[in-house]
């Protein structure tokens, strides 16, 4: 379709998303469960790959995720997530994490990812994403090293 493959600006895939850290969130410890924040993650990534291609998308791959802080029982999560980069059915998209502590404002690094998603057609096999539109400020340097990144974990693969 002819919308599909007309090229996105990078702003069209932004997604900003707000969580509450709950008990049944938590382990023995009271720190958020890492899966929890995957999954989270993963729904961040996804909205981002939507935004951009329009067509229906499944995750690839996650490349290593390290937790640098916990985050707590109560504490605000905020993930941002946007694409880095287009390929030809895939797409790399960058997710920020950050905790918030509800009473200071104070803020923590959590972690990042970068998270590989395909558009699928519907049959189910890999299809053509429309290209992206680099951000003016930083949006070259973002498809850069984008590139460089996939290059080695198609290597990996
Ligand atoms: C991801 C998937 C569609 C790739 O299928 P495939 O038959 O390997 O298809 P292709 O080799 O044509 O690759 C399609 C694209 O995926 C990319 N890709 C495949 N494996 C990848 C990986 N491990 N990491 C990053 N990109 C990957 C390829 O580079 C290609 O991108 P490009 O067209 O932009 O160059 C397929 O492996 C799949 O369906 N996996 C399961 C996805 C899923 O269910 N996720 C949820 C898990 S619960």
């Amino acid at each position: 379709m002819k919308n599909r493959s007309r090229p996105r600006p990078a702003h069209a895939s932004k997604v900003e998303m707000t969580e509450v850290v709950l008990p049944e969130d938590t382990n023995q410890y009271g720190h958020a469960w890492g899966g929890r924040v995957m999954a989270l993650i993963d729904k961040a990534a996804v909205i981002a790959a939507l935004r951009h291609c329009r067509i229906n998308v499944v995750t690839a791959s996650v490349d290593s995720l390290t937790f640098r802080a916990p985050v707590r029982l109560g504490h605000i999560l905020r993930l941002r997530a946007s694409v880095n980069a287009a390929f030809r059915t895939s797409m790399e998209v960058g997710v920020k994490v950050l905790s918030e502590d509800p009473l200071t404002g104070l803020q923590a690094h959590c972690c990042s990812a970068y998270v590989t998603m395909v558009a699928l057609d519907a049959t189910g096999r890999p299809t053509p994403v429309p290209g992206l539109v680099p951000a003016e400020r930083d949006g070259r340097r973002r498809r850069r090293d984008a590139r460089r990144r996939r290059r080695a974990r198609l290597v990996r693969r």
